[in-house]
């Protein structure tokens, strides 16, 4: 039962669109309509204001992590593990907005960050090598969901491995235009306009 429960609570958290309520609510406007068309916060960006990027960046990184991290504490690492799940599960398909969410690469990042630390770091920074090296964020999202899973198994074995491999292949799947794009050159670089 409250493995159940924490799946619900978690998927309820993910589910929270910050950067489509944030845009909203400063005026910005639909961010369906801009750019990608993405609820992220790389297309947050798209519109110019960089501090409300940097809040959707947090607010949908922190939603995975409170899930796993009021999960652990109350029920314990299973539980933990679920709820992270969930909660990247309801940022890519919230009940809100009709089960048409995001890409889920925050969430990603901030439940890694939560479930093991170290795991979490070894994600980020690969985002941010890929980053300044290539300025796309997309690719980025794509090179370090590539290889969390395996850091994963090295660091913790096989549970939280299974767990970061299937955001990771959800990942790939919610990215099939951006690797079309990013293989006919045409993917914007971060910040560009689109
Ligand atoms: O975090 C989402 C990013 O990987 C791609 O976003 O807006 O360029 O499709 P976007």
């Amino acid at each position: 039962m409250s493995l159940i429960l924490w799946s619900a609570i978690g998927y309820l958290l993910g589910s929270v669109p910050f950067g489509l309520v944030i845009a909203r609510a400063l005026g910005l406007g639909d961010l369906r309509r801009i750019g990608s068309g993405n609820i992220g916060a790389t297309n947050v960006l798209r519109t110019g204001n960089k501090p409300a990027a940097l809040a959707t960046l947090l607010l949908d990184s922190g939603k995975g992590a409170i899930a796993v991290l009021l999960a652990r504490w109350l029920a314990g690492p299973e539980a933990a593990m679920l709820a992270g799940a969930a909660a990247f599960l309801g940022h890519l398909y919230p009940v809100w907005l009709r089960f048409k969410g995001g890409k889920g690469v925050a969430t990603f990042l901030g439940t890694l960050l939560a479930l093991d630390w170290r795991l979490g770091l070894i994600a980020c920074a690969l985002w941010l090598a890929t980053a300044l090296l290539g300025r796309i964020s997309s690719l980025s999202a794509l090179v370090a969901a590539a290889l969390a899973p395996l850091a994963a198994l090295w660091l913790d074995g096989s549970a939280m491995a299974a767990v970061t491999a299937f955001m990771a292949v959800l990942i790939y799947f919610r990215h099939r235009a951006n690797i079309a794009r990013i293989l006919d050159g045409s993917e914007p670089r971060i910040g560009g306009k689109r």
